[in-house]
């Protein structure tokens, strides 16, 4: 089952979708809900879907769109499939913007497993087959990256919460830590010593239980690609995009605040929080504006995202520098 969801708010789809388009893209997402493990079986790198003129996958079915919306709840139009898949941050294959998509191309994502352990009463290994049998859901959510660009992706994936409500963290839980695969056979850039390898990340154990914070397994309605994490990543669209960890194997549930690869590797750049904040610079860059990929000009940079409504609960403090600051803890 698919539920239609942008950035946490649950839109009938009625209200999204002219009905015969909704019915009509229901029977495509059941057709591709019940494909996406074999695909996963077979290629993960399969080839582009088809495409319309701007570049967004269309399904080959029945003629209806594999999103279900064409804004994001601002009114900002989704970025297309090829930007989204082409314009990549992912340093274990290089450090361009293009690289990943040409050097994971062949990157193994398949048998997968993710270890979810740590303080827990009911540690499990789930298999890729495992969690695609969570439903499935379509997030629209903006992805802002520390460097000042920004996209609007339509996810799929399932809420991280479902996981950990069954592993059930103990109460001495505070944070989650998440760990990227470590393959240096397979992913170039882990060979040169410039980062900490593995990838790290951390969140607070109410970060990670938010419904906003997404275990994304697709995008537009098709299997995730290798650059954009396959086959699950992170996706917690109020945050920095670092904190988005890619090609997930290990959740630990812990009691200390994780140290993620980028606050190891900068700290006077990089902190735990990462909230999005145009009030608070990068030491090196401003976070006032952004810049949309695929538009011309710079757009503000909105408080959390544009998820206040959201997530600013979780702060108190919104001027506390512990939780905004990217710059430390
Ligand atoms: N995860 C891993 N393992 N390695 C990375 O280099 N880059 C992060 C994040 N997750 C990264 C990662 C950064 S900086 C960003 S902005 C997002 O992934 C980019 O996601 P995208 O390439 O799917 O747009």
């Amino acid at each position: 089952m698919l539920i239609k969801k942008r950035s946490g708010i649950e839109i009938p789809s009625s209200e999204i979708t002219p009905q015969h388009l909704y019915l009509s893209r229901r029977q495509f997402m059941a057709g591709a809900a019940l494909t996406t493990t074999a695909g996963l079986l077979a290629a993960c790198g399969a080839g582009s879907p088809p495409e319309d003129a701007n570049g967004a996958p269309v399904s080959s079915g029945d003629g209806s769109t594999a999103v279900s919306a064409t804004t994001d709840e601002l009114g900002d139009p989704l970025n297309t499939y090829e930007q989204i898949t082409t314009y990549n941050n992912y340093y274990e294959f290089n450090t361009t913007k293009d690289g990943p998509a040409r050097l994971a191309k062949d990157f193994p994502t398949s048998p997968w497993q993710v270890e979810v352990g740590g303080m827990v009463k009911n540690p499990k290994t789930y298999t890729m087959e495992d969690l695609l049998k969570f439903d499935q859901e379509e997030r629209i959510y903006r992805l802002r990256c520390v460097e000042a660009w920004s996209m609007v992706i339509p996810w799929q994936g399932f809420p991280l919460a479902k996981i950990l409500n069954e592993v059930e963290p103990t109460t001495d839980a505070k944070y989650v830590r998440f760990e990227t695969i470590y393959d240096p056979d397979n992913m170039a850039g882990q060979r040169n010593r410039m980062f900490p390898w593995p990838y790290v990340e951390g969140l607070t154990v109410e970060e990670a239980m938010h419904d906003l914070t997404l275990l994304s397994t697709g995008l537009y309605g098709e299997t995730l690609l290798p650059q954009n994490g396959a086959p699950i990543r992170l996706v917690v669209p109020w945050k920095y995009g670092f904190k988005s960890i890619k090609a997930i194997v290990k959740i630990e549930l812990v009691d200390y605040m994780p140290i993620s690869l980028w606050m190891e590797s900068a700290p006077t750049e990089y902190g735990f929080f990462a909230n999005v904040n145009p009030e608070v610079d990068h030491p090196r860059w401003s976070q006032a504006t952004e810049r949309r990929i695929g538009e011309l000009g710079r757009r503000p940079t909105l408080m959390f995202n544009g998820y206040t409504e959201q997530v600013g609960h979780l702060y108190p403090n919104p001027n506390d520098d512990t939780n905004l600051n990217p710059r430390g803890t």
